[in-house]
């Protein structure tokens, strides 16, 4: 999603702009075409070295503002030629002069000379970042359509405080980026409900043994993302999923569950107020009948297990749905994977299904890419070729809003 993207970046003096190295490697490594400011200060924290170094381009200061030897005026040209614009780790400085306007540094001057979307990622002392005049002003530039932000989360401060103010992590940046290199900022969904499930739900037999699948929520993680990078309210109900995989400071709501009555009893609760409705999860076909709240002793466990039937919540949903919901469910394949989903998406009553495959490479169950079929009420189809999980799940939104 970067691929020849030219991201533009600007580094403010603050410790986290250790980090921002980390972020620069990726987006070289995407096949992005790299550039970076950095402030006065921020060549305390990290050296141009280091920058160019990472980014195989010359690292940009205030000195190579002033030089006479540019064709033309560094911060114009810098601003027009990028694509995308980061701003990490924001200081409260920096903050304060883009809310006015300020201009005094080759970082704020290129700020005025682009017009691409900036992404921002502050990080600074807790006390900093609660002081009102500092919520003000980032509130002031959250109106400006321009200014994307991402964080700051809670956790430890280089000043040993536990607290806000922390800098979103490298890869939660990344996919920020990703993203807006797809929308180019377009707030399409902007204000709409949307419920999504993921993840595989789990069966227990007892506390320790359980029917589940091998899902890992990527792909509803991937849609949740997708789905409030594109302004929407949303709420992800998802089985259990490996804490390294969560978002850090997720611009949406988490609610884990774990077997497929729960699931089914929280979408249950926000189906009124939700406007879209996409039925990601890997949910059990069955649970066993018995359940025992011990663990059981290797000789007591069951030579065979008897099964009962859970509720199908997506076809529950198809009979629920009101005219002004959409309704998407999936369709896990394998062989054939277009006819199965075409009998779903008419038996369940839904708006659109996604067929993708779980037998061939690069799709499926815990891969970051995946290709699918879209399907509409109208029998229409679009073919995504093999692409990440946050490009399908853009796609679908395409797909969806269309
Ligand atoms: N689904 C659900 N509740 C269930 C099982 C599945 O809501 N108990 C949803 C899934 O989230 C997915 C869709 O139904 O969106 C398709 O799931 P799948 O298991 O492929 O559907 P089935 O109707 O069970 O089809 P099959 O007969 O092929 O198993």
């Amino acid at each position: 999603m970067l691929k020849s993207k030219s991201v533009l970046i600007g580094v403010c003096g603050g410790i986290a702009a250790y980090k921002v190295c980390e972020v620069i490697s990726f987006l070289f490594q995407a096949g992005a075409d790299v550039r970076v400011i950095l402030t006065e200060t921020a060549q305390r924290f990290i050296t141009p070295l280091t920058v160019s170094t990472l980014s195989r381009h010359q690292a940009y200061t205030d000195a190579d503002f002033w030089q006479a030897t540019h064709s033309r005026p560094l911060h114009i040209a810098l601003g027009e030629e990028a694509d995308l614009f980061l701003i990490a780790p924001l200081t409260a400085n920096t903050l304060g002069k883009l809310t006015y306007g300020l201009a005094d540094n080759l970082l704020t001057n290129t700020v005025l000379a682009s017009r691409c979307p900036i992404l921002l990622a502050p990080a600074m002392n807790t006390e900093m970042w609660e002081q009102p005049i500092i919520q003000r002003n980032w509130q002031e530039l959250q109106q400006d359509h321009r200014y994307h932000s991402i964080g700051p989360g809670s956790g430890l401060l280089a000043c040993d405080r536990v607290g806000s103010g922390r800098m979103a992590e490298p890869a939660e940046i990344i996919t920020k980026l990703q993203s807006l290199a797809y929308t180019q900022g377009h707030q399409d969904f902007q204000g709409k409900r949307i419920l999504i499930s993921g993840g595989g739900t789990r069966e227990h037999l007892d506390p320790v043994r359980f029917l589940g699948n091998p899902s890992t929520g990527k792909m509803a993680l991937a849609l949740a993302q997708a789905a409030s990078d594109r302004g929407a309210i949303v709420t992800l109900v998802h089985g259990p999923i490996a804490p390294e995989s969560l978002p850090i400071s997720p611009n949406y709501k988490l609610i884990s569950v774990v077997s497929a009555e729960e699931m089914e009893a929280v979408i249950m609760s926000y189906l009124v107020e939700s406007e879209i409705i996409i039925m990601s999860a890997a949910v059990a076909d069955v649970k066993p009948t018995d359940y025992s709240n011990h663990k059981l002793p290797k000789k007591e466990l069951p030579t065979e297990l008897k099964l009962e039937p859970v509720t199908d919540i997506l076809a529950k949903l198809g009979t629920l749905k009101k005219g002004h919901q959409t309704l998407i469910g999936f369709a896990a394949q394998t062989g054939d994977i277009v006819k199965p989903a075409l009998d779903k998406l008419r038996r369940k009553n839904l708006d659109v299904i996604v067929a993708n495959p779980i037998d061939q490479p690069n799709a499926g169950f815990g891969t970051n890419t995946n290709k699918a079929v879209f399907i509409d009420g109208k029998e229409q189809q679009k073919i995504i070729n093999s692409c990440s999980k946050l490009e399908l799940a853009h796609q679908l939104f395409d797909f969806i809003i269309k």
